[in-house]
């Protein structure tokens, strides 16, 4: 059993949300109370089903999820937080920190010593090794000088399965010891234990006191996949915590009063060898508040220098985006525009942001031009001036429409902006970007979405409710077809109404689950595919999807891993991706896996059905939250059930109509696609 399942079984959500100060009421098999999520007093929208161990909001939030969703979004956790307090809690000891204490101290002592060791080998690999040869060559062709490449300890894991091995052990380190630092990989399969690293140029990270936790390891081949190999997830190697450079850059950003963030490890190598040396690297992965925090013990201004490359900007323009949706709420803070302006505001710092000219990076242009690199930061502009020229660059002068979706993005971001001075500027500058002659209008506007956003924190359309008398549901209401068709994998949607909510909730939930399964699995499989499925949502209107759209905790922290994958040039193998997560999220994935996959679907048509069952998982979400609320109604008496309930109620059925209309237009286009019809171009 999964350490999550494990945990579930042993607790119960109704203890736990009780525990949080959440009073329950038992109604029929199910418990109700006031949202914890939203300001309300007068009515209970709150619901706990113990059967599914599930809970739901049917008021302003409308969003639901399982016994870890509920403490992430109570205490604005990361999964793993979640995961850590939920095991103590329920006794479970979980397969990462296994086994503990003064013994677990002695070891990771020792798990130190060996990795610092392991650079030592490594370094002098590349110094004298014959093999080394190409990895001398590479390192020269990068322009490294020997100071270089003796202050960061560089070195060169041999091309063999067991050289690291055999090397250590006759050291006496058993192959436990090895695995658990990362220095040997273990096949699923047959139980084989062998070096991780070959064939690799060998890039020791270090924590902030420059111990050595962990490797990146380049691939000399210029196709080699992936191009960075990084060692495993690990209670030493914690990506979200690290930041490369940091041990060597800490008393220079001290003494600058700025920190440079780049992407990229060789950036950070290049800029510290021409004497800019507050220069750091986040990991690979989102910048994180974990390390926003390492950073603003030494300083509070941040630049961080972008790479321009087209990925690069799709993550930033796509971060935009999902900033709007997943911000409040989920996860850690993501390196987005919105994070960042909330961030500055948290933290009191001054963010900037700078773009690197097309198709260059720190690396290069140091190289090429070092003084470049100063003239370069000081274009550096605040996050929201930023945003406002990313979005409003190449806007048709004309285009009304492009311009008040433009404000859309801006306004949330100018919004959380805690300063009015501050804030009127950047309308000023707004208005001026997008050439509106009066500043007012878009007051107005930024009003007009924050009323919709108190409403309704899912950022969907707004949906201006009719005014309906209190005690009936509006009556051109048509209760759901339970006739959706089959999906893609076969199963019809399964059809409704008997029983209590719970009975429900529990049979639509196992089907709008397994679609979810589905959907984590495909994506993970294929990452190309999860920028696609939102380019379908979004080209028809729908929210793109984000952690609100899953029920389960590790299925909204494996998102924001897969919007990552959908990101980066080349990504790791399932099995290495499971390496790099933490114990939980790799059960969950290898659960996910376990299974075989569904045979005789086209590879092109995946976006497509993917899209499609979505928008299916939605409106099942949606139905079986109205059963439930209109069975929530006592008929006859509805003086206590109030306003909110009926807006949302009104509301989710607006949003059933835009998205059977968009589920249409979905599958109409997805036809001729595949017949090559008129619309038979493939999005990009
Ligand atoms: P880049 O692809 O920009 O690499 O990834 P780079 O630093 O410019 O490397 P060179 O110049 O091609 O050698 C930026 C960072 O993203 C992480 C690494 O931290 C890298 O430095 N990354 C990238 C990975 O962890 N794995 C990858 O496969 C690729
Ligand atoms: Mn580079």
């Amino acid at each position: 059993m999964t350490d999550t399942q494990e945990i579930k079984n042993r607790l119960d959500l109704v203890d736990v949300v009780t525990d949080y100060g959440v009073q329950l009421r038992k109604s029929g098999r199910n418990y109700t109370g006031f949202c914890p999520f939203h300001p309300n007093t007068r009515t209970p929208s709150f619901y706990v089903f113990p059967e599914t161990q599930t809970w739901r909001c049917f008021g302003a939030c409308a969003e639901g999820g399982d016994v870890f969703s509920f403490v992430m979004k109570k205490n604005g956790w990361e999964f793993k937080e979640a995961l850590v307090d939920l095991a103590k809690r329920a006794g479970v000891t979980l397969e990462d920190s296994r086994p503990k204490d003064a013994v677990h101290e002695a070891a990771e002592a020792r798990q130190i010593a060996l990795l610092d060791t392991a650079a030592t080998y490594y370094q002098q690999l590349l110094i004298h090794a014959p093999q080394a040869e190409a990895a001398r060559r590479y390192v020269a062709g990068r322009a490294l000088s020997e100071e270089t490449v003796d202050a960061f300890r560089l070195g060169f894991a041999l091309d063999s399965y067991e050289a690291t091995r055999s090397h250590f052990n006759a050291q006496g380190y058993s192959d436990d010891e090895l695995l658990a630092v990362g220095l040997l990989s273990e096949s699923e399969e047959r139980g084989t234990r062998y070096d991780r690293f070959r064939n690799r140029l060998m890039i020791p990270i270090r924590d902030l006191d420059g111990r050595v936790v962990g490797f990146g390891a380049r691939t000399l081949d210029p196709e080699g996949v992936p191009k960075y190999l990084n060692s495993p997830q690990s209670m030493l190697f914690d990506k979200g915590h690290l930041i490369f450079g940091l041990d060597m850059a800490r008393r220079h950003i001290r003494d600058k009063r700025e920190v440079v963030l780049v992407e990229g490890y060789l950036d950070v190598m290049t800029a510290w060898q021409h004497g800019f040396r507050n220069v750091v690297a986040q990991m690979g992965t989102s910048l994180t508040e974990a390390q926003l925090r390492l950073l603003q013990k030494q300083t509070k201004r941040f630049i961080l220098a972008l790479d321009s490359d087209a990925a690069g900007a799709k993550a930033t323009l796509r971060s935009l985006q999902l900033a709007r949706e997943t911000l409040d709420r989920d996860l850690d803070v993501r390196f987005n525009a919105r994070g960042l302006v909330q961030l500055e505001g948290r933290l009191n710092a001054d963010i900037r942001i700078v773009t690197l000219p097309e198709g260059q990076d720190p690396d290069s242009l140091i190289r090429a031009e070092p003084d470049a690199w100063p003239r370069l930061l000081a274009e550096a502009r605040p996050v929201v001036e930023y945003v406002i020229q990313v979005v409003t660059a190449d806007l048709p002068r004309d285009d009304a429409k492009a311009k008040s979706a433009a404000a859309d993005q801006v306004l949330p971001l100018i919004d959380d902006i805690a300063d009015p001075v501050e804030r009127d500027h950047y309308l000023n500058k707004l208005a001026r970007a997008l050439d509106i002659g009066d500043v007012n209008s878009l007051r107005l506007a930024a009003t007009r979405q924050k009323k919709s956003q108190a409403r309704r924190p899912t950022h969907s359309r707004p949906v201006e409710p009719r005014p309906t008398s209190p005690d009936s549901f509006p009556s051109d209401f048509v209760p759901p077809e339970p006739d959706a068709p089959p999906d893609e994998f076969g199963t019809p949607a399964r059809s409704t109404i008997n029983g209590g909510g719970g009975k429900i909730a529990s049979r639509r939930l196992r089907h709008s689950t397994r679609l979810e399964d589905n959907f984590i699995r495909q994506c993970l499989e294929h990452p190309g595919a999860f920028s696609t499925v939102n380019y379908l949502l979004s080209r028809h209107k729908q929210r793109e999807v984000t952690a609100i759209d899953f029920i389960r905790g590790e299925d909204k922290a494996l998102l924001a891993i897969i919007a990552e994958r959908a990101t980066l040039p080349a990504v790791a193998t399932i099995d290495e991706l499971c390496d790099s997560l933490d114990s939980a999220l790799a059960q969950r994935v290898r659960t996910l896996f376990a299974k075989p996959s569904t045979p005789g679907m086209k590879l092109d048509r995946l976006p497509d059905s993917l899209a499609l069952s979505v928008l299916d998982w939605r409106l099942e979400k949606i139905r079986e939250h109205n059963t439930i609320l209109k069975q929530l109604l006592p008929s006859g008496s509805q003086t206590e059930f109030s306003d909110e309930l009926t807006r949302s109620y009104i509301e989710q059925v607006q949003e059933m109509k835009h998205i059977n209309r968009a589920r249409d237009a979905m599958s109409a286009a997805g036809r001729r696609r595949s017949n090559g019809g008129p619309d038979g171009r493939k999005p990009r």
